[in-house]
């Protein structure tokens, strides 16, 4: 397959760094299309960790070719940053190629995000005052600024000057205040064009390319389905579009280039923010399973709440993603569990409710409708790679019945199962 992309299927950090990493080995260009530096993905490499916020998970390995989209929305500063962290770590990069259509994270953008999270009162997503959304905002109303902008000095002026007045007029509105002078920004910003200069290019015209010549090219999902502007749990998703669909306008690709649509799933449920969470688990379990599974939020660092799977979630994004086939995650967190629950649907004022709901009012009254499986045994290193010698047949009996259960609800095959963080913990099913 000379294409593939890899999402999150539900409130993100399902491990997508880790399969992007993993799949980038035969590939020659690893793409992000969406999000900006909100996602946090990890990747460990023997005794390394490495935590990605905006560049592609293809970055670590030397002969993959890194591409930022024109969906994503790129704070220089941080971009910066994260490439000399990775110099400083003895990373040897592959080449970093950045779109000229991508939009720019100024600082006003995250002042916005904070003021504005604080007016939500309880509307706020609990964001992670990036400047995510009002960067988003800036593009969807015209008024953002391009890749393109800020390596042109005199584009960078013009429209900053336009734009300025209104964000200062704006952020004071909210009770807060820009104390950057227009030429400070103006002159920081021309510095940053200066520096990103020679990464940037119309990276759909090389995107395209690689896929005529039929060079293996991986796409990138940060976040996951359900914080989709669209079909997440609005208002308390993110700003841009995280589906199958989103891949075609943030990387500038045909829907038809697209060969594999792989899902992550996490063999559980996490959530880093607000809003309702029908199988939350606030016992002893879910401790287990926060603690077993490290659960902290790789960008903020903050507790992500857990939960039992909910296949009314991921169902969702099978449909509107496409879902080829299946990435499980991080199923040896529930080792040593007496039982494992899965929710196959919701109540809803005592009706069946098999698909998950627009509104937030419903969704919170949705009461979780669990199918329950036997546990498995805790698991040595050992016993994990006696099992990925055998594949599907190595499984303990109980964790094997869980995977088919899934995959019979979902109707999608589960190709890999992921015991671990590292580059190796994976049993290939099929
Ligand atoms: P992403 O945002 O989807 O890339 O996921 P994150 O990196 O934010 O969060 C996933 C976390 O789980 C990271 O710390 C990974 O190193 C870790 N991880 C990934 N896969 C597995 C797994 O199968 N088992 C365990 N125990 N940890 C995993
Ligand atoms: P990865 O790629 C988990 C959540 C935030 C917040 C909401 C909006 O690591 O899976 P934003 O800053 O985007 O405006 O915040 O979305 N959020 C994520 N949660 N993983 C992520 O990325 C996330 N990116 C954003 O917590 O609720
Ligand atoms: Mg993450």
């Amino acid at each position: 397959m000379p294409s593939k992309l890899i999402m999150g299927t539900q409130w993100g950090d399902e491990g997508k760094g880790k399969i992007t990493d993993l799949m980038a080995e035969d590939c020659e260009l690893v793409v992000r299309f969406q999000g900006g530096n909100n996602a946090g993905h990890t990747i460990v490499i023997g005794e390394m960790t490495y935590k990605l916020h905006i560049l592609p998970s293809g970055i670590l390995r030397k002969n993959v070719i890194s591409v930022i989209g024109n969906g994503l929305v790129i704070d220089p500063e941080k971009l910066f940053q994260e490439l000399v962290n990775l110099d400083e770590l003895g990373v040897q990069k592959g080449e970093l190629k950045i779109s000229d259509r991508a939009h720019v994270i100024m600082p006003y953008h995250k002042i916005i995000d904070s003021l504005e999270e604080e007016k939500k009162g309880s509307l706020a997503a609990g964001t992670t005052k990036r400047g995510i959304g009002p960067c988003y905002s800036d593009k969807i109303s015209r008024f953002g600024l391009r890749i393109c902008d800020l390596i042109d000095p005199e584009e960078l002026e013009h429209k900053l000057k336009v734009a300025y007045p209104v964000k200062k007029a704006y952020i004071e509105a909210l009770g807060g205040t820009l104390d950057l002078s227009f030429e400070d920004l103006l002159a920081t910003y021309t510095e940053h064009g200066k520096k990103i200069a020679p990464f940037v290019c119309d990276t759909s015209v090389l995107i395209n390319e690689a896929l005529a010549q039929g060079k293996n090219v991986l796409f990138e999902g940060a976040q996951g389905i359900h914080l989709d502007i669209d079909h997440g749990i609005y208002p308390y998703n993110t700003s841009s579009a995280t589906i199958t669909g989103g891949c075609c306008t943030g990387a500038g690709v045909p829907p038809k280039s697209i060969n594999k649509v792989i899902g992550t799933v996490k063999a559980y449920t996490s959530r880093v923010g607000t809003g309702p969470f029908p199988t939350e688990l606030f016992d002893d379990v879910g401790e287990r399973i926060g603690s077993v599974g490290k659960e902290f939020g790789t960008t903020t660092g903050r507790q992500r709440r857990v939960g039992w799977l909910d296949l009314v979630m991921v169902r969702y994004s099978s449909r509107i993603c496409g879902l080829d086939s299946i990435v499980l995650t991080k199923a040896d967190v529930l080792s040593g569990l007496e039982e494992i629950k899965v929710c196959t649907h919701y109540l809803f004022e005592g009706e069946e409710m098999h698909d998950f709901p627009a509104s937030m009012k419903k969704l919170e009254k949705c009461e979780p409708v669990y199918h329950t499986l036997p546990g498995w045994p805790e698991m040595s290193p050992e016993d994990w790679a006696e099992c990925r010698k055998n594949g599907r047949n190595g499984l303990p009996k109980n964790l094997a019945a869980y995977v088919t259960f899934i995959e019979a609800n979902l109707g999608v095959p589960i190709e890999i199962l992921s015991h671990g963080p590292g580059r190796d913990e994976n049993i290939h099913l099929c």
